[in-house]
């Protein structure tokens, strides 16, 4: 069985062939450049890129999985959620092919992808508490198995990830900001900014507080305030360069807010619900600290602990081939007429 998947749900475009569950092909276009200068995703430059890029790495990927594309036997493509505009460029193409070359065609929940994917290329999914971090997504899910799953938290604001990216953003850092962070923080005290950690007794996650609590710290750091008409002391929206010093510091201390409740609440839930495996997926799970102390925090409670390569943790389209692969297994297929869904819920 040999699975052609595409993901362009946001800002990357990705292109995978698997066989039998050995990867035998995956390509991703980042678009980072392109939406760097506006400050943000722009959903319909997104998409045009997402035109541009497709068909090239469709090439490069039969190339290097030595197939041609008419011997395929299903396509997938991530459905959501996601950016419309960005969702219907992959969604399009895979139906496309499987209509073309008479094919099952599979619409994939991008969130299934991640949290599917620490057990890339096994054939056994046993239950979990899923920690899904990313950019968009931050949730502590309870999975049974394939297709049951029940979502223990999730942020009320921001994402994790979000939240690295708006604070480098603040400490005038790069884009994604979750790697800029780590960088800066390895020569950090991450006890030298007591910043906060919101919510600490629900299961749900909230960031934006953090953000917040960074923003007025910064002008204290620098001893710098604006001037406004009422002559309050308020924090400047600019963001802040520190001296080096400082800001390995204020990145060690974030960092630190954001991993010890990501670690606190995934081990309480996975506790909670009597699993002994815990798993971690999603762009910020590429971060070492995250990932070192979800180990450590696992090992002292007798839990097993389990995540993807970190190129498989951002987002890529070998775990939505994977994921369609566990789907056709349990042998179901999708409409070619299913919609995209940018609100697509996990279930
Ligand atoms: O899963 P992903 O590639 O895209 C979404 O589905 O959102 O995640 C991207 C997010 C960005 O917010 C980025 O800053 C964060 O993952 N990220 C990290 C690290 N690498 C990527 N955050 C913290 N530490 C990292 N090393
Ligand atoms: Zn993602």
């Amino acid at each position: 069985m040999t699975i052609l998947a595409l993901e362009t749900s946001c800002d990357e475009t990705a292109v995978a062939v698997l066989r039998d569950r050995k990867l035998l092909g995956s390509e991703v276009a980042s678009q980072i450049a392109e939406h760097e200068k506006f400050g943000g995703v722009v959903p319909e430059v997104a998409s045009r890129n997402h035109l541009v890029h497709a068909p090239r790495l469709l090439e490069r990927v039969a190339r290097e999985a030595e197939i041609d594309i008419s011997r395929i036997d299903a396509f997938a493509a991530t459905s959501g959620p996601g950016l419309a505009s960005s969702l219907m460029i992959g969604a399009s193409i895979a139906k496309g092919l499987a209509i073309g070359f008479g094919k099952p065609y599979l619409a994939i929940n991008h969130l299934e992808g991640h949290l599917l994917s620490p057990f890339f290329g096994e054939t056994e999914i046993r239950p979990n508490v899923s920690l899904i971090v990313s950019g968009g997504h931050t949730m502590s899910i309870l999975v049974r198995r394939v297709g049951d799953y029940q979502i223990i938290g999730r942020t009320v604001d921001d994402a994790a990830g979000e939240a690295f990216d708006k604070i480098a953003k603040l400490l005038v850092l790069g884009y994604p900001g979750g790697p800029e962070i780590e960088k800066h923080a390895i020569k950090g005290d991450p006890k030298r900014f007591d910043l906060p950690r919101s919510m600490p007794d629900s299961e749900n996650f909230s960031f934006s507080g953090l953000k917040t609590a960074v923003r007025y710290l910064l002008p204290k750091i620098v001893g710098r305030f604006c001037e406004t008409p009422n002559d309050e002391r308020r924090p400047t929206q600019t963001p802040y360069k520190l001296p080096e010093k400082d800001l390995a510091d204020v990145c060690a201390s974030v960092q630190e807010a954001i991993v010890d409740v990501l670690v606190r609440k995934t081990i309480a839930a996975a506790r909670k619900h009597d699993v002994d495996l815990v798993t971690v997926s999603g762009g910020v799970s590429c971060n070492r600290v995250l990932r070192k102390q979800l180990d450590e925090a696992c090992k002292r409670h007798g839990l097993e602990f389990k995540t993807a390569e970190p190129w498989l943790c951002t987002d890529n389209a070998a775990m939505i081939a994977f994921a369609a692969m566990l789907k056709l297994d349990n042998g179901a297929s999708s409409n070619v007429t299913e919609e995209i869904d940018p609100n697509l819920a996990l279930q």
